[in-house]
C-alpha cells in the first residue's frame, strides 16, 4: 500500500476526533450572535493548515466572515494546480426539539456521526485537509500544486467570496477546482456532479389594516393579508407544477435528448425515494421524470409562510400582516437578477386590492455545468474507482453552490464536484449526519486524485 494510504489508515481515529472538534463549534453564518463561533471555526482551520504543513497560510478578514487560505506549490509549474474549496459555516440547527442528540455535540450512531455541518460541509471539506496532510507527512510533498480556501459564508450566498476571487485572482490562479459539498447518487454509489442549479430567493410582505382586527367585527369587510398572500402564492404555479411567472422559462436551457437518455439510465429507485420520504405520490413539472425535476428543471417553492395566530386553541383574529419566503431554483442561462425582477413584477400584478405588497430579494446565484469531456472529471472518476472499487456516475444535482459559476467566470476553472455525502444526510434539517466510512474513503479518494492528476497535463 502506498505510504499516504497507510498513513490515512493509521490516523483514522485521530482524524475523526479532529472533525468532531470542528463540529462542536456552532459556526452558524445566518445568525449574527454566532460571529465569535464563526471566527473560532476559521481559526481552527487556519491552525490545521499550519499543522499539516501548508505554506502561506492566511486568514483573510472580509466585511463578513473570514476566508482561510493555504497552499503547497512545490510540485512546480509543470504540474497542474488544484484549488480546493469548502465551507466551515453551517445552517441554523432549528427546530432543536427534533434533534435526537444536540446539534453541536457530535454523536456516533452506527457508521454515522450526527451533528449540524457533519455532511454540509465540515466533514466533506475536512477530507481534503487530511488528504493533503497524508501526502505532506509521508512524502514531504504533494504530486500536484494545491491551493485551498475554506470560507464562512456559503450558506448565506458567499457575498464576500466573489469580490475576494476578483481581488486575489493571481493568488487563486489554478487549473481546476475540487469541491466536496454534494451527495453521492446513493449509499455506496459514488457520483461526480457535473451540474448544479442556481437560486433566486425572495421575500414577500403583505400589509393590511394598521392592527390585528376581530374577525367577527371586521371579517368580510376588509382584505385579510393572509388570504391575500395565499391568493398570490396559489397563482405562482399551476396544478401541473409549471411556474406561472411570465418569462420565467425564457432563458432556461432544457435538457437535451442525450441528457434525458443518460438520466433515464441512472439507477433511480422511485418507490424507495417515496418510501424514504413517507409520501404516496411524487409531484412536479408535467412531462419530466423525478430525477429531471429535482436536478435539471427550474422550480419555485415556499420555504416559510407566516401571519396570524399560531398558538393553542382558536383565536378569532384577522392579522394585520403576513409574509412568505420563496426560493426559485434555476438552471443554466437563467439569470437570478432577471428572475427576481420577473417575480416581483408578477407578484405586484396579481396582488389583490386592499393590501400593500412588498417584494424583497435575498441572495441568489448562477447555475453551473462542467463539460463532461473535461479531463479533470475523468481523473476524479479514476480516483473514485480506485478507492470505492467502482466507477462513479455522472449526475446533475438540484442544490446550489453559487461560487462554482464564479470560479469559471473569474478564474476560468472548471469544478470537479466529488461528493461524499448522501441524500439521506438530512443537510439543513434536524439530525444531519455524515458516514464515517465515507469520511475515511473520501480522504483516500482525495489523496489518490492528487496522484492521478499528476500524470495529466493542464488542458
Ligand atoms: N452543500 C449545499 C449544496 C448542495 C446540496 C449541492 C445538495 C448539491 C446537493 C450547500 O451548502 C448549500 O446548501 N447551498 C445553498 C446555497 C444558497 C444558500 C445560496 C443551497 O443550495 O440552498
Ligand atoms: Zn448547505
Amino acid at each position: 500500500m502506498s505510504k499516504y494510504l497507510n498513513y490515512i489508515e493509521e490516523n483514522a481515529d485521530r482524524f475523526k476526533e479532529e472533525l468532531f472538534e470542528l463540529l462542536r463549534i456552532p459556526s452558524i453564518s445566518a445568525v449574527k450572535s454566532h460571529k465569535g463561533d464563526v471566527h473560532t471555526a476559521a481559526e481552527f482551520i487556519k491552525n490545521q493548515f499550519t499543522q499539516i504543513g501548508l505554506d502561506d497560510v492566511q486568514l483573510f478578514e472580509t466585511p463578513g466572515n473570514p476566508i482561510v487560505y493555504g497552499a503547497y506549490l512545490g510540485a512546480g509549474p509543470d504540474k497542474p494546480t488544484v484549488l480546493v474549496y469548502g465551507h466551515y459555516d453551517v445552517q441554523p440547527p432549528e427546530p432543536l426539539e427534533l434533534w435526537e442528540t444536540p446539534p453541536f455535540e457530535p454523536t456516533v450512531r452506527g457508521e454515522d456521526v450526527y451533528a449540524r455541518g457533519a455532511s454540509d460541509d465540515k466533514g466533506q471539506a475536512y477530507t481534503h485537509v487530511k488528504a493533503i496532510e497524508a501526502w505532506l507527512k509521508t512524502e514531504g510533498k504533494l504530486p500536484v500544486n494545491v491551493k485551498i480556501i475554506i470560507e464562512g459564508e456559503e450558506e448565506i450566498g458567499s457575498p464576500n467570496l466573489v469580490p475576494f476571487l476578483t481581488e486575489h485572482k493571481e493568488m487563486l490562479a489554478c487549473d481546476m477546482v475540487l469541491i466536496s459539498d454534494t451527495s453521492m447518487f446513493d449509499k455506496d454509489v459514488p457520483s461526480i456532479t457535473y451540474g448544479l442549479r442556481g437560486l433566486a430567493y425572495m421575500q414577500v410582505y403583505v400589509q393590511g389594516p394598521n392592527r390585528d382586527l376581530h374577525s367577527g367585527t371586521y371579517g368580510g369587510a376588509v382584505q385579510n393579508p393572509l388570504n391575500a398572500l395565499c391568493e398570490i402564492v396559489a397563482k405562482l404555479k399551476n396544478e401541473d407544477g409549471v411556474v406561472q411567472i411570465p418569462g420565467f422559462y425564457d432563458d432556461a436551457i432544457d435538457l437535451s435528448d442525450d441528457e434525458r437518455a443518460e438520466s433515464a439510465k441512472l439507477p433511480f429507485n422511485e418507490p424507495g425515494f417515496k418510501e424514504s420520504l413517507g409520501i404516496d405520490e411524487v409531484f412536479g413539472e408535467k412531462g419530466y421524470t423525478t430525477l429531471e425535476r429535482k436536478s435539471s428543471r427550474p422550480t419555485l417553492d415556499l420555504n416559510g409562510i407566516w401571519g396570524g395566530y399560531q398558538g393553542e386553541g382558536a383565536k378569532t383574529v384577522l392579522p394585520s400582516k403576513a409574509g412568505a419566503k420563496i426560493s426559485m431554483r434555476l438552471v443554466p442561462n437563467q439569470k437570478p437578477k432577471k428572475i427576481a425582477e420577473l417575480f416581483a413584477d408578477y407578484v405586484h400584478s396579481i396582488a389583490p386590492k386592499g393590501v400593500k405588497v412588498e417584494v424583497e430579494e435575498h441572495h441568489g446565484g448562477n447555475a453551473a455545468m462542467t463539460d463532461l469531456n473535461y479531463y479533470g472529471l475523468q481523473a476524479g472518476a479514476q480516483a473514485f474507482h480506485d478507492i470505492y472499487g467502482k466507477k462513479p456516475l455522472f449526475t446533475r444535482e438540484g442544490g446550489s453552490i453559487p461560487i462554482v459559476a464564479d470560479f469559471k467566470n473569474v478564474l476560468g476553472a472548471n469544478s470537479i464536484l466529488m461528493g461524499f455525502g448522501q441524500n439521506s444526510d438530512a443537510i439543513h434539517a434536524p439530525n444531519e449526519k455524515f458516514s464515517l466510512v465515507d469520511f475515511h474513503r473520501g480522504i483516500k479518494t482525495s489523496a489518490r486524485f492528487f496522484e492521478i492528476l499528476a500524470d495529466h497535463k493542464p488542458a
